[in-house]
C-alpha cells in the first residue's frame, strides 16, 4: 500500500477511515484519526488545525500503519503507546495493552481513599501490574501515596519502570518481578489488581487484535478464569493492614462469584462498581 505525500491530511484522514471500514474495522474515523495522527507525531487537536496541510515524508509511516492495522493490531500497539487515565503510557510486546473499562478500579479506589481513610500516606500494591497503569494513575492523584507494582515478567517490569521515570513518579512507586505475594514481608493499605481472567478455553475466539496482539501470560486465568482470584483471596489478609482495601478487576459474569470468595476467606464486603457500559466490573472488599 502507498499513500501520496501530496495529499492533505483532510484526504488522508477520508482514504484511511475508508480502507479501515472495507477491512471492517470498527468505530474507522475514530481510528484513523488516532492512525494519522500517531504515525505524523501530531495530538489529536492539532490534527485538526492542520488538516489542510500535505502528508508529506511521513505517508510511507502511515501507510505502513494503516497496513498494519488492516491486519488487526491495534493502533495502541503499533504506535507502542496508550493514554489511560489522562496519562500516556508505552508499551513492550510482553505488555497487555492497558483498556479504558481499567480506569473503573482508579476511580473505585480513589473514591474509597477520599477523606484520608487510608491515612496521611497510603501505601499501594498492584499484583500483576502490566504497564503499572493502575498503580501509576493512583499515584498521580493520591499525592502523598507510595506503591509497589510486581509482575511475574521481567521484560513488563522494566517497561512499568520507564513508564514511572516518563510520569516523574519513579520517586514512590517501585516495580519488581515475583509471582502475586511471593516473597512480600511488609503491608499495604490498598491492594488492587487486573489479574488475567479469561477462561483458558474462550481464549482461541477472543478478537485477533487480542489473541494475536496480547500476551497469553496476561490473558488466561485458568479453566474458570478465576485461578488468581482464589490465590489473592486466600493470601490478602496477610498482605493488607486492618481496614485495608482489596479492589479487583473482573471479566464479566465474574464479580458475584469473585465476592464470594473474597468473604469465604474471611474478607468484608465492599460491593461491586460498575463500568460505563453497565457491567459489573471491580469487587471491592476489606480486611476487617
Ligand atoms: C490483565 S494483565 C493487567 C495488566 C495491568 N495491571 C493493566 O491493568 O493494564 C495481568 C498481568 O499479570 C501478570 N501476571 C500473570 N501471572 C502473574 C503472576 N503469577 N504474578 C504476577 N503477575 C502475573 C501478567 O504478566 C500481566 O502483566
Amino acid at each position: 500500500m502507498t499513500l501520496d505525500p501530496a495529499l492533505s491530511l483532510r484526504a488522508a484522514l477520508d482514504t484511511v477511515a475508508r480502507q479501515l471500514r472495507e477491512g471492517r474495522i470498527e468505530e474507522p474515523k475514530r481510528e484513523a484519526r488516532l492512525l494519522v495522527a500517531g504515525a505524523l507525531g501530531l495530538s489529536l487537536s492539532d490534527l485538526i488545525l492542520r488538516e489542510s496541510e500535505p502528508l508529506g515524508q511521513r505517508a510511507p509511516q502511515l501507510a505502513e500503519w494503516l497496513t498494519r492495522r488492516l491486519a488487526r493490531e491495534p493502533v495502541s500497539r503499533i504506535a507502542g503507546q496508550r493514554e489511560f487515565y489522562g496519562l500516556s503510557l508505552s508499551l513492550t510486546p510482553a505488555t497487555l495493552d492497558p483498556r479504558p473499562d481499567t480506569e473503573t478500579l482508579v476511580e473505585a479506589v480513589l473514591v474509597e481513599a477520599r477523606g484520608g481513610r487510608f491515612g496521611s500516606s497510603p501505601r499501594v500494591l498492584d499484583l500483576g501490574t502490566g504497564s503499572g497503569a493502575i498503580l501509576l494513575a493512583l499515584l498521580s492523584v493520591l499525592l502523598e501515596a507510595t506503591g509497589l507494582g510486581i509482575d511475574i515478567v521481567p521484560e513488563v517490569v522494566a517497561g512499568a519502570e520507564t513508564n514511572a521515570r516518563r510520569l516523574d513518579l519513579s520517586g514512590r512507586a517501585t516495580f519488581r518481578a515475583g509471582d502475586l505475594f511471593e516473597g512480600l514481608v511488609e503491608t499495604f493499605s490498598i491492594v488492587v489488581s487486573n489479574p488475567p481472567y479469561i477462561p483458558s478455553g474462550d481464549i482461541p475466539a477472543l478478537d485477533p487484535e487480542v489473541r494475536l496482539h496480547d500476551p497469553l501470560r496476561a490473558l488466561d486465568g485458568g479453566a474458570d478464569g478465576l485461578d488468581f482470584y482464589r490465590r489473592i483471596s486466600r493470601e490478602a489478609t496477610r498482605y493488607l493492614q486492618p481496614g485495608g482495601l482489596l479492589a479487583v478487576e473482573v471479566g464479566r459474569g465474574q464479580a458475584e462469584d469473585v465476592a464470594r470468595l473474597f468473604a469465604v476467606d474471611g474478607l468484608q464486603a465492599g460491593g461491586i462498581r460498575h463500568d460505563l457500559a453497565g457491567t459489573a466490573r471491580v469487587v471491592l472488599a476489606f480486611r476487617p
